[in-house]
């Protein structure tokens, strides 16, 4: 019987996700099928467990349902722990359900593969301390980051991450909180704006001396136009201005890793995907 796959989430119809995995199942001779469902609220671990008997392989979880696939989870990895969010579920040999995070390595490699940017001993500010910033937390810092500044409109929740995140790994590296208003002096070699602002047109209002001629700007989210945070970005000379389909692109790759035991090529992928969106 064919191996199955899926993605969970609510809403569900503009999910890339199934055609991502066919791109990556044809490329590397994998036969297997990958479908977008849409779950009800009230149905998601019931519809999760159901899935996972035989012939169901493995799961992605979209919102709202990441933290929900975090607690389903029997067993999970360091990174998902810490990131309090799900996203890659699947049954071991033992029966058990676990889940994997692999949102922080998607970005982490599309960042250091895709677009050549050292992440050692970089300065980096975090915009955001929602469920999308906590992911990419302790990834950003294996990497080697050695400043993190998260920054957030709501001072609290990105001092809560500070006190979450600030005893992980090793200590070469700073871990800061502040809000919008108070953001430290410029000098930043990578911003990265993990806000969901830009879904509803916005940018968060942030000051110009952030920015220098060498500083690169990252956008979790994408789009068929340039995204609004993008857009800031360009305008106020940032050396590279970057949106996330690449990020969405590798977390997908990294979860592919984890059910098939192979990594696709995810460079044709990504420009498949960006043609199809209009973008080039
Ligand atoms: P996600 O899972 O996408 O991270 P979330 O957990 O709801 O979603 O978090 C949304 C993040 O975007 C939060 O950091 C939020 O700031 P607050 O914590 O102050 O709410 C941030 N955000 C959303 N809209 C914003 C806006 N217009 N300007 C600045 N920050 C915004």
């Amino acid at each position: 019987m064919i191996d199955k796959y899926a993605v969970f989430g609510h809403p569900i119809n503009h999910s890339k996700s199934p055609l991502i995995h066919g791109m990556f199942a044809a490329q590397q001779d994998q036969l297997l099928e990958y479908t977008a469902v849409d779950i009800a609220e009230e149905e998601f671990e019931q519809r999760v467990e159901a899935f996972l008997q035989e012939p169901g392989k493995g799961l992605n979880i979209t919102v709202p349902f990441k933290e929900r696939a975090w607690a389903l989870a029997a067993v999970r990895t360091e990174r998902a722990e810490l990131a309090g969010a799900v996203n890659t579920l699947w049954r071991d040999e033992s029966g058990s359900i676990r889940g994997d995070n692999t949102d922080g390595a998607g970005l982490v490699a599309d960042l250091t593969c895709n677009h050549r940017i050292q992440l050692d001993k970089s300065r980096i500010l975090l915009l955001g301390a929602g469920g999308a910033a906590r992911g990419v937390i302790k990834p950003l810092l294996d990497a080697g980051a050695s400043e993190l500044v998260i920054a957030n409109r709501t001072l609290s929740k990105a001092q809560l991450l500070v006190s979450v995140f600030g005893p992980v790994g090793s200590s070469n590296h700073q871990i800061s909180a502040c809000d919008f208003q108070h953001l430290p002096e410029g000098n930043f070699d990578l911003i990265i704006n993990a806000t969901s602002a830009g879904l509803s047109g916005e940018t968060p209002d942030l000051p110009v001396h952030l920015m220098n001629e060498y500083t690169i700007c990252y956008d979790m989210l994408y789009g068929t136009s340039e995204t609004p945070f993008c857009r800031w970005a360009r305008q106020h000379q940032a050396s590279k201005s970057l949106d996330g389909l690449g990020m969405l692109v590798e977390q997908a790759a990294e979860s592919f890793l984890i059910w098939r035991g192979i990594k696709p090529d995810t460079a044709p992928v990504i420009e498949a995907l960006r043609q199809s969106l209009g973008q080039q």
